[in-house]
């Protein structure tokens, strides 16, 4: 079944508003990344009602550059349109994303240590069995939402268990996550969501206090064991960062899987040299990543006045990076506008690049990596059976509803060992 077909980006630029998640729901931007890519490079979008205007960079090499400067731009101001344009992000300075200099570097260093090989290569076995499990059921049963019923179970689960919260709690943690990311819904939603953080921060505060006192090996007793120059994190320290980890690690990771099966599936000629094995899954990854971008954009602050494309910024000008551009720029990719998934070079920045590059883009890529595996293991091809729903948002792109009907590859089901 064919998807609900977007509209073409209006050829009025200036028409179309970057804030508003409408936008997305509404029309197909290739072109409009395109005629900025080619025309204006450092665009100015304007300011529309009550939300100021910003600077859009769209091409490749500008986005790295500015990805890589966190001495001229800043992220402690927010690094998504929704703090940028508003009142900032109150975790500034203690939440790692927006957290920047030599507090940046110490925190990041211990969610690194957190997120070791070691740690990581617990969960490893773990991804794999749910991943396996889940998606052979789903065959198993031959149609069903794949969104719902296998990709919306894996990353959660994943960082619920890297985090150490207990399985009687993740129903509870999930509800609340959902609640408290469907701010970018309609307003009506704002306060449900404030309260829902609000309760997570809380949860893991219960959390750390047991940790203190019986630690485990999970990520919540490192953070609660960790010290910088002698001092413990803070309890906000803490639970900020634990509520950053759900806030990038689930919905991220889940849309991107859920694209490669879509993408497969519209791209069958992909599918069958995926699936007779011409193909890498490690290469594979990286193309539906770079297809998928799943985060769309982040932005930055000036702290001084900077000029970019011969155009002036002023200090405390908001610049945006748009990933989703980036990753079709054709200065760079061969063919950008085809998912091929032999592509190679294939240097996408769909987990940002330089000192806030992603944390979890290990862990995305083993998730995304088992789900393709499992695919190509259990089914013998796929397609996509009723209405594809698009998520509303202006910062994550992707599906939230994906009826799928898997033809099963019987005798490797028939193999599995759960
Ligand atoms: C940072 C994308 C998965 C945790 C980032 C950034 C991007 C990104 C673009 C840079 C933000 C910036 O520069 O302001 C993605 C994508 C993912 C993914 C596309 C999946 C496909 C994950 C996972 C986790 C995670 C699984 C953790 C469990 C983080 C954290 C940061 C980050 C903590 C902040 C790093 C810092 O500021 O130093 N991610 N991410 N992400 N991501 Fe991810």
């Amino acid at each position: 079944m064919e998807d609900q077909p977007l509209r073409a980006t209006p050829d009025d630029l200036a028409s179309v508003n970057l804030a508003d998640p409408q936008t997305f729901a509404d029309y197909d931007l290739s072109d409009y990344w395109r005629t900025l890519r080619a025309t204006r490079p450092l665009y100015r979008h304007p300011a529309v009602g009550d939300s100021p205007g910003f600077w859009v960079l769209s091409r490749y090499a500008d986005i790295v550059a500015l990805y890589r400067d966190n001495t001229t731009f800043t992220s402690e101001r927010g690094n998504v349109l929704i703090t940028l344009l508003g009142d900032g992000d109150s975790a500034a300075g203690r939440m790692v994303p927006v957290t920047d200099g030599q507090r940046h570097k110490e925190l990041r260093n211990v969610l690194l240590k957190a997120f070791s090989p070691r740690v990581l290569s617990r969960v490893g076995e773990h991804v794999r069995r749910t991943t396996r499990t889940l998606l052979a059921a789903a065959i198993d049963r031959g149609a069903g939402d794949f969104a719902l019923d296998v990709a919306s179970k894996i990353p959660m689960a994943t960082i619920c268990d890297l985090l150490g919260v207990p399985s009687q709690d993740r129903d509870y943690l999930l509800s609340l996550t959902k609640s408290a990311i469907s701010s970018d819904d309609q307003g009506e939603y704002a306060e449900a969501a404030d309260a829902a953080r609000n309760n997570i921060l809380q949860y893991f505060l219960g959390m750390v206090e047991e940790r203190r006192a019986a630690p485990r090996d999970d990520v919540v007793s490192v953070l609660a064991g960790s010290t910088i120059d002698g001092e413990f994190l803070s309890e906000d320290e803490i639970v900020l960062n634990c509520y950053s980890l759900i806030l990038g690690g689930d919905a991220t990771s889940r849309l991107a899987m859920i694209d490669a099966v879509h993408s497969f599936a519209a791209n069958p000629d992909q599918w069958a040299s995926f699936k007779r094995g011409d193909v890498s899954v490690k290469s594979a990854t990286e193309e539906v990543l770079r297809w998928a971008s799943p985060t769309m954009h982040f932005g930055r602050t000036a702290l001084e006045d900077v000029e970019i494309h011969g155009t002036r910024i002023p200090k405390g000008d908001v610049v945006t990076v748009w990933n989703v551009s980036a990753n079709r720029d054709e200065r760079v990719f061969a063919d950008p506008d085809r998912f091929l998934v032999d592509r190679s070079p294939n240097k996408h920045i769909a987990f940002g690049h330089g000192p806030h590059f992603c944390i979890g883009a290990y862990l995305a890529r083993l998730e995304i990596s088992e789900m393709l595996l499992a695919l190509r293991d259990f089914t013998a091809g796929f397609e996509i059976v009723g209405p594809v729903q698009r998520i509303y948002s202006n910062l994550l792109t992707g599906i939230s509803s994906l009826p799928v009907q898997f033809e099963p590859a019987s005798a490797e089901l028939e193999e599995l060992v759960l």
